[in-house]
């Protein structure tokens, strides 16, 4: 492995206190909604929920479960040191030259900006956008070469067409139905991306493979809570056909890791049980009333999931990468035509086919009553 598995904060990360951030600015206005746990409670006019201590982000039209706070920036860190270990990379699609030159960059979701943070220090000549619903990144001390934005990317993405060389989104399964993806996201990525740009997806199976008893439970637990929600635990997989749907974008890719959970999988195989376990917690809420169970049960059951990494039968979740390529503008438009002619071409085929039909059939009547 090339990359080295260090674990630590490079970037001073936004403090959220209670009282400030409740009051912050919403990303899209939306107001408050229901509490999902008794002992949750949320300040009036305030885009947040708490629930346990554990601050989650509301929107309207997003199904966002994960929390948005000081943990979960440490558990998103700790995710993309792993990953990159796992890759021996940050990204698959062939961008290098493009981003040693100087291109434009946009991470979609980027939560804390780790990724987005670590490239635009190692590519100085490029420039980088984040974007998150959660203001997760750094809002003060950041390079000069990085932006970042709050929004819905549900609703748009604020940018002319053909304006990135990169476009990037990386765990976004549980943020987007799979409508969502379809008509919403994926044609938005494609909008603002250029000619000759890429776009690069980076989704895991939320189906985890080899569980123990308890750690079926929770991963079916999630899936009907997921499903619920219009979201699919397994959108990795219809992900490349909905790439494969878009007539600009030729050159997909897929390529995929399995990310071993437990000590079978050595160093890191022990940081994503940690990190699994966390992510067990972290939306450990929106699953009691599905496991009937509160918050103390919920707690023992999660601690006996991360046992049976240990003693069950090689657990591990699959992780994939997809990326493709928007042609350049003459090959798209290309493409489009060659689609919209051959359409037509079959409509005049089949018209034509018609015509003859509908030609003979009048010919063999007329003679028939000798005409
Ligand atoms: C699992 S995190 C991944 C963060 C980052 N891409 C990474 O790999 O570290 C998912 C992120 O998606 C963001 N998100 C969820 N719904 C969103 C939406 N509708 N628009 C923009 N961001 C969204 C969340 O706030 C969160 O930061």
């Amino acid at each position: 492995m090339g990359q080295n598995l260090s674990v630590k904060k490079r970037y001073p990360i936004r403090k959220h206190k209670k009282s400030s951030s409740d009051a912050s600015n919403s990303s899209d206005g939306s107001a408050s909604s229901a509490s999902l746990d008794p002992s949750s409670h949320r300040s009036s006019g305030s885009n947040f929920q708490y629930i346990e201590g554990r601050r989650y982000h509301i929107a309207e039209q997003t199904r966002y479960a994960l929390p948005d706070d000081d943990e979960e920036v440490y558990r998103l860190q700790v995710v993309h040191y792993l990953l990159r270990y796992i890759w021996s990379s940050n990204f698959s699609a062939p961008v290098e030259d493009m981003l040693r030159d100087g291109g434009h960059v946009l991470d979609v979701g980027c939560g804390p900006g780790t990724w987005t943070l670590e490239l635009a220090s190692e590519y100085q000549q490029s420039t980088f956008v984040g974007v998150d619903i959660s203001p997760m990144f750094p809002s003060e001390i950041k390079p000069k070469n990085v932006s970042f934005l709050q929004l819905n990317a549900t609703n748009g993405l604020p940018f002319p067409d053909d304006t990135f060389d990169y476009v990037f989104v990386r765990w976004l399964t549980t943020a987007f139905t799979e409508e969502q993806w379809k008509s919403a996201i994926l044609p938005e990525l494609v909008r603002v991306c250029k000619p000759g740009g890429w776009i690069e997806l980076g989704e895991p199976d939320m189906r985890l493979v080899n569980l123990g008893t308890n750690g079926s439970r929770w991963n079916a637990a999630l899936a009907t809570y997921l499903n619920k929600n219009q979201i699919n635990p397994s959108t990795c997989y219809t992900l490349p056909d909905l790439v494969s749907s878009f007539n600009s974008l030729s050159q997909l890719s897929t390529d995929s890791r399995d990310i071993k959970l437990g000590s079978w999988g050595g160093k890191e195989g022990a940081l994503a049980a940690q990190d699994c376990s966390d992510f067990m917690k972290a939306i450990g809420p929106r699953l009691y009333e599905l496991l009937e169970m509160d918050g103390e049960e919920y707690a023992r059951f999660v601690e006996m999931a991360m046992q049976e990494f240990e003693t069950g039968g090689r657990s591990f979740m699959r992780y994939f990468r997809i990326w493709a390529r928007k042609d350049h503008g003459m090959n798209g438009l290309r493409g489009e035509m060659k689609k919209k002619n051959k359409d037509k071409k079959l409509m005049k085929e089949r018209v034509d086919v018609k015509e003859r039909v509908d030609v003979k059939t009048i010919n063999e009547m007329s003679n028939a009553v000798g005409m």
